[in-house]
């Protein structure tokens, strides 16, 4: 078997023209959605994320407030820079760019951002959420995520599936979300201290790797005819990898093509996260 790619480019063409028309409407309602964007320190890869999002925002006509604090910022002024940002009523989503120096709490700055501005949906009231049938605000690379499984025509319910990693932004939501009540997949999650990894792997109808551990699985542990969706990127040697070899493609249905990055999809699903809580802010 060889696996069928998504087309990345294309459904991210698709999203960005859906959130123009939807940012044109608000506009005529004389709403106008306004991102927030939190960048702490100067890590060169976060003011490229960064930088994108701005580009997008302005493709589709969202306003942003690019905020750039020091890298020592003190917890509690961080904090406080986020109060305020959350109490500006033209501000209608806040985005903290991640990873933040290691000598901030960041489970404390993102409960800081009020559940109904959190577009990375990751305040601890939008997490539970994804465990419901009504999940509030799926984190962006998650919601990508989903949006390429349905592509696939695949049924979720009661489907294998495999979670490579459990970090804040991917792994850790993906579980929630898809063991949740709204997908009802039987979900593994696999890390650093799972013993049966490779089992787990080839019982799966889903892999999705996100652990960012450069050909960490291989086609050997894939089942025939899975779906692998790969968002996990490293350097082991100066170049980017992701965590699923090439070779998998002889054996999966369905893949993420391994030459490029899941970014286009968690960077328009960030766009229709934010006009989705401006409109939630009209309808309230
Ligand atoms: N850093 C890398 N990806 C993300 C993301 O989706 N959200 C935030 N806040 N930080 C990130």
């Amino acid at each position: 078997m060889t696996a069928r790619f998504f087309d990345l480019d294309a459904l991210g063409l698709t999203l960005l023209e859906e959130s123009k028309g939807r940012a044109a409407a608000l506009m005529q309602k004389g709403i106008i959605p306004c991102l927030a964007l939190v960048e702490v320190g100067d890590d060169p890869q976060s003011a490229t994320y960064v930088s994108r999002k701005i580009e997008d925002c302005k493709k589709v006509g969202i306003a942003v407030q690019k905020i750039v604090l020091s890298e020592t910022i003190t917890q509690a002024d961080l904090l406080d820079q986020i109060l305020q940002l959350d109490r500006d009523t033209s501000i209608t989503g806040i985005l903290v760019q991640l990873p933040l120096p290691a000598h901030l709490n960041e489970g404390q700055v993102l409960q800081a951002i009020s559940a109904e501005k959190d577009v990375d949906g990751l305040h601890p009231v939008n997490l539970m959420s994804l465990t419901t049938s009504d999940p509030s605000v799926i984190p962006c690379t998650v919601r990508g995520i989903d949006a390429v499984l349905q592509q696939t025509g695949l049924v979720l319910e009661g489907a294998n599936v495999a979670v490579l990693g459990r970090g804040r932004l991917v792994g850790g939501p993906a579980t929630l979300l898809l063991s949740g009540k709204s997908r009802n997949a039987t979900v593994t999650s696999l890390h650093r201290k799972s013993r049966n990894f490779k089992d787990v792997l080839r019982n799966s109808d889903v892999i999705i790797a996100a652990a960012g551990s450069a050909h960490l699985v291989i086609p050997d542990m894939v089942r025939a005819g899975a779906v692998v969706i790969d968002v996990g990127m490293s350097w082991p040697e100066g170049s980017l990898q992701g965590d699923v070899h090439p070779a998998v493609a002889e054996i999966a249905s369905w893949m993420t093509p391994p030459d490029r990055s899941f970014g286009v999809m968690t960077r328009m699903m960030l766009l229709k996260t934010v006009l989705d809580l401006a409109e939630k802010r009209i309808a309230a």
